[in-house]
């Protein structure tokens, strides 16, 4: 691949910046200085620097963060975005999927498109768990209609599975994501959700030691096992 897409790639600039720092002298390949961006560079086999820091080429990247309330899921715009929690560099970095502003928890931020596409996908039905605080005590009939399926105000909602963990708590997984589901599903139940925390993502569980506005990267398990259809 040519240097100043792989430089760009891993977010030290757009193209034109990069190439001023490979004329000014800061980038090498395998120890000897580049001169120019069209110089072709092996990112398996070379060894590039930028400044004398090696600069580790990775196609796709993943994170999990516990996204905090007030952020909108987003990659930029006026209010704060989750990926200015984001300090790896990394291009093309988005948030797969979309938690409202005041919902918390488990979000994948990454740069694989395709990835992405299949776990937001309304054909595969991924599955995504949340806990949800509000504000009526849930009934079994409440229960039972979520367990059917919910039609309210002209949309469905897919059937959730509902386990309550007390009066004003349940853990809800819902296998589709639509606009602001939960809220819906609770408002049509003549109920209210008071806080929402998305805890998985198909078997992808929220690192119980991540802070909330704090992230890793994926595991290779955790990676392969996101990958794998079903
Ligand atoms: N359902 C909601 O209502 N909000 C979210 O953020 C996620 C699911």
């Amino acid at each position: 691949m040519r240097l100043d897409k792989l430089l760009a790639d891993c977010g030290y600039g757009t193209r034109s910046e990069v190439k001023k720092m490979i004329r000014g002298g800061w980038v090498e390949i395998n120890g000897v200085t580049a001169r120019s961006g069209d110089q072709k560079v092996d990112e398996k086999s070379d060894t590039v620097t930028v400044d004398g820091n090696e600069v580790l080429y990775q196609k796709y990247v993943y994170y999990m963060l516990n996204k905090p309330q007030g952020y909108i899921s987003a990659t930029e715009g006026h209010d704060p975005v989750v990926l200015d929690l984001i300090a790896e560099p990394y291009k093309d970095l988005f948030p797969c999927g979309r938690l409202d502003k005041d919902t918390t928890g488990l979000l994948l931020i990454t740069n694989d498109g395709p990835l992405a596409h299949r776990l937001l996908s309304p054909k595969h039905h991924v599955e995504k768990e949340y806990i949800v605080s509000h504000e009526r005590p849930l009934s079994d009939a409440d229960i039972r209609k979520m367990a059917e399926g919910i039609t309210w105000q002209s949309e469905s909602y897919r059937p959730a599975v509902c386990r309550k963990i007390d009066e004003h708590t349940c853990s809800l997984t819902i296998s589709e994501g639509k606009f602001h589901e939960i809220k819906k599903i609770f408002e049509a139940l003549g109920n209210k959700v008071t806080a929402l925390s998305r805890i998985r993502m198909k078997n992808l569980v929220l690192d119980g030691s991540l802070a909330p506005g704090e992230y890793r990267p994926l595991t290779d398990e955790e990676l392969q096992d996101l990958r794998q259809d079903s």
